[in-house]
């Protein structure tokens, strides 16, 4: 189990008072709905598996599509202010309650979701009941990469990325972990080791394990396989295969998605003229953007911190092959692949 202090760089809406409320959870006290979580690195698919939560939540509810203006009134970001509503009289301890349109919406979707990028260890739990369930995304972390620089550099904001130095300067700072969330890897390190740790507690135990993982190549060569395994994990009853493959289907594409497009550009900054948020969606993108350089930089980047998060010193790298390192994480391993080292293939 990975037990440092977590420190990651948060977006500038993630002020001191969100944070408190993101943790201490004020709607576990006040109603009998449901929490979900979808959680993930930026970049990963977060937009898209919101849409998918939405759409199977609201099947039987054609008024709630009807009326449906943007992905973010029902399945909104939790770590914002725009999410939470302070009271006047604010003091150092008081914290949120959730904005009355989200919480009207909620109310009709039967579900509390909310999108996030932070780890596990801040999000509330509620094991005990099974009342909250987490699911969390993993994408390649180059193809993250790059669709996080077009992200980044089409966004018109104050804390604007300056996209000086292009891909490569970003890459480095990605690596780094100086962008928003911090480095993907230890991103998946919040997460991956409590899924395994709830796996042998549902194995020891029955409770079902509260998080789900999903992968976005997986969601995307094997629809029908992954949506029905989150129809499962949500136990929702009224979706059997054909309805999936005939009714759900083909709302959840990319296609539909691209075409529907101010459904999901986030709202709360402009975008530059031309950018479309719902952008390539494609495995590999990278290839066409990573310089030999850039390969280089992200194998010897990814190393150090596989290092790191195994605890080794980083002078026995030249002894360590990859593929031990890896193994020595069993959290990771069914997302080898996603770390895109050559070693691994
Ligand atoms: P690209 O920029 O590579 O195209 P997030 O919502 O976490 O910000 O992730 C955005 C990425 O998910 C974008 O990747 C976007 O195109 C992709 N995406 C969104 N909807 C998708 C869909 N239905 N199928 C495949 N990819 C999708």
């Amino acid at each position: 189990m990975i037990t440092t202090e977590i420190t990651i760089p948060l977006l500038s809406l993630t002020t001191p008072r969100v944070l408190r409320t993101c943790k201490s959870y004020p709607l576990a006290k006040e109603d009998e709905l449901s929490t979900l979580f979808i959680a993930s690195y930026p970049k990963s698919g977060t937009t898209w598996m919101q849409w998918i939560i939405f759409t199977l939540l609201s099947l039987d509810n054609p008024e709630l599509s009807d009326k449906f203006t943007h992905i973010s009134h029902f399945t909104p970001f939790y770590e914002i202010e725009k999410t939470w509503v302070f009271p006047l009289d604010e003091s150092e301890e008081s914290v949120g309650s959730l904005n009355s349109t989200i919480s009207d919406n909620h109310h009709k979707l039967g579900y509390h979701v909310f999108n996030t990028h932070l780890p596990y260890n801040w999000l509330p739990k509620d094991e005990k009941t099974g009342s909250m369930k987490y699911i969390y995304l993993v994408r390649n972390s180059k193809d993250v990469a790059v669709s996080f620089y077009h992200h980044l550099t089409n966004q018109i904001d104050d804390n604007q990325y300056s996209g000086e130095g292009g891909f490569s300067q970003f890459l480095q700072d990605f690596l780094d972990g100086k962008i928003v969330y911090g480095k993907w890897l230890y991103h998946l390190s919040y997460w991956l080791p409590f899924y395994e740790e709830n796996e042998l507690h549902e194995e020891s135990s029955g409770d079902k394990n509260p998080i789900l993982l999903v992968q976005y190549e997986k969601l995307l060569s094997h629809p029908f396989e992954e949506v029905r395994k989150i129809i499962n994990f949500l136990e929702l009853k009224n979706i059997p295969d054909e309805r999936l493959q005939e009714e759900v289907l083909p709302r959840l594409s990319f296609d539909y998605m691209k075409q529907n497009l101010s459904h999901f550009s986030p709202i709360s900054v402009p975008w530059k003229a031309g950018f479309e948020f719902i952008r390539k969606g494609k495995v590999n993108d990278h290839t066409g953007c990573f310089t030999k350089e850039d390969y280089n930089l992200h194998e010897q980047s990814m190393i150090r911190d596989l290092v790191a998060l195994s605890n080794r010193d980083i002078s026995e790298i030249s002894d360590i092959r990859v593929n031990d390192l890896v193994n020595d994480m069993i959290w990771l391993n069914q997302f080898k692949t996603c770390i895109g080292l050559s070693d691994l293939e």
